[in-house]
């Protein structure tokens, strides 16, 4: 059993993981900013798992907050989903996305040094491989980044690989996810974009609940069976297990970094057609250019994790747009009833 502090532990693939560390057993701390969450994300793990939180409002950036709160809750170990996400606003503001994620990773590596912590799982992403070079990816691929998201996150993965290097008392995980999709089962957690939406899974859950009009496909020309963008989807429950699993193989040094992904790739049409059926509403959308930075088709060697974390997705595309139709369904507005 392992007490370990969760940055961004109630946003979206961070809820889904104090699921399964909670009912697997271990003392989660959660400590959020709520710059992209709501409280009542917390609330809801309560709910499923039936077990009290302890959580902390604060900013990773603060590394004073954070020390007291590891020093408090005796913390042993550290997930790092915190941080800022989207790709166009970092390519807008990227002084906050350097701000908050690397700024703020070394605020929270600086504070578990001074109290002698040192295993860590953090959350990077297949962004890190930038246009792929041969497919499926495997953690070998060359690194390279097309965005200041991006950047930021092979900026962390460098200073984290530096920082073993440097101390090999350390254990580091870093988990580079693929396109994380659907909810929790219950329906009661899942994502909540502030704005319209970025992402196709729930770009695509808005137009069907009617929020949105029609969704707008970047590119049919890609050379790809149907011409769109083919991605790595992966149930965020699966994505969480996988933390889960990272947890119990903490050992006593290594930096490893594994590929979260299935295997499988699908189209943007593919994904349209398989939300149509888990919820069984329209789904008009139209062609447009290609997103710029988009690449055609992106999916995981997820080799790798089997073998160190025995770990694999269990999950299917029509359980994430089943599941994440109910969350969609029954939460409209998400974590916000007012709205
Ligand atoms: P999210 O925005 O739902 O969760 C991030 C959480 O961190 C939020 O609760 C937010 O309030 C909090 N946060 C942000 N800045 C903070 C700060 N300075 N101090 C304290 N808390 C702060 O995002 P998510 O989809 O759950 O992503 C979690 C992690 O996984 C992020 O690091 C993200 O970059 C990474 N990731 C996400 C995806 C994806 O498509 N969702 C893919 C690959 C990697
Ligand atoms: C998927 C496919 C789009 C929206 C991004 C980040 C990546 C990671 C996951 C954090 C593409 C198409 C999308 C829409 C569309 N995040 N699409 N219309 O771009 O693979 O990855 O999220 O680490 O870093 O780049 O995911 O969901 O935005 O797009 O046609 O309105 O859907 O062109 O082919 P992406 P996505």
């Amino acid at each position: 059993m392992r007490k370990i502090l969760v940055t961004g532990g109630a946003g979206y693939i961070g809820s889904h993981t104090c699921v399964e560390l909670l009912e697997a057993g271990h003392e989660i701390i959660i400590y959020d900013n709520f710059s992209n969450s709501s409280p009542l994300a917390i609330k809801r793990i309560e709910e499923i798992t039936g077990k009290a939180i302890n959580f902390v409002s604060g900013d990773i950036l603060d590394q004073k907050t954070l020390e007291q709160t590891i020093h408090l809750y005796n913390c042993d170990t550290v997930i790092h989903f915190a941080g800022l996400k989207s790709v166009g606003e970092s390519t807008s503001d990227p002084i906050s996305y350097y701000e908050n994620n690397v700024a703020g990773t070394l605020s929270l590596l600086k504070a578990m040094k001074s109290l002698n912590v040192k295993n860590i799982v953090f959350s990077s992403s297949a962004t890190v491989y930038g246009q792929p070079q041969f497919l499926p990816l495997t953690e070998t691929h060359p690194l390279s980044t097309t965005n200041p998201y991006g950047n930021s996150k092979l900026v962390i993965e460098n200073i984290l690989r530096d920082v073993f290097a440097s101390s090999p008392d350390w254990s580091i995980t870093i988990l580079r996810y693929f396109n994380p999709a659907g909810a929790h089962s219950s329906g009661l957690i899942g994502e909540d974009p502030l704005d319209t939406p970025n992402n196709l899974m729930p770009y695509v859950a808005q137009v069907a609940i009617g929020k949105l009009k029609e969704l707008t496909v970047f590119g049919n020309d890609y050379d790809t069976p149907d011409g769109t963008g083919v991605r790595d989807y992966i149930h965020v429950t699966d994505l969480a297990r996988g933390h889960l699993k990272a947890i119990e193989q903490i050992g006593e040094s290594q930096c490893l970094e594994i590929n979260l992904g299935t295997g499988v790739g699908y189209s943007v049409i593919d994904i349209v057609n398989a939300f149509k059926k888990a919820s069984n509403k329209e789904v008009p959308f139209k062609f447009a250019p290609r997103r710029k930075g988009d690449v055609a088709t992106c999916f995981a060697n997820p080799n790798y994790a089997k073998q160190t974390l025995g770990w694999e997705a269990t999950l299917g595309i029509d359980d994430m747009c089943k599941d994440h139709w109910k969350w969609q369904e029954t939460n409209p507005n998400g974590y916000n009833p007012a709205e």
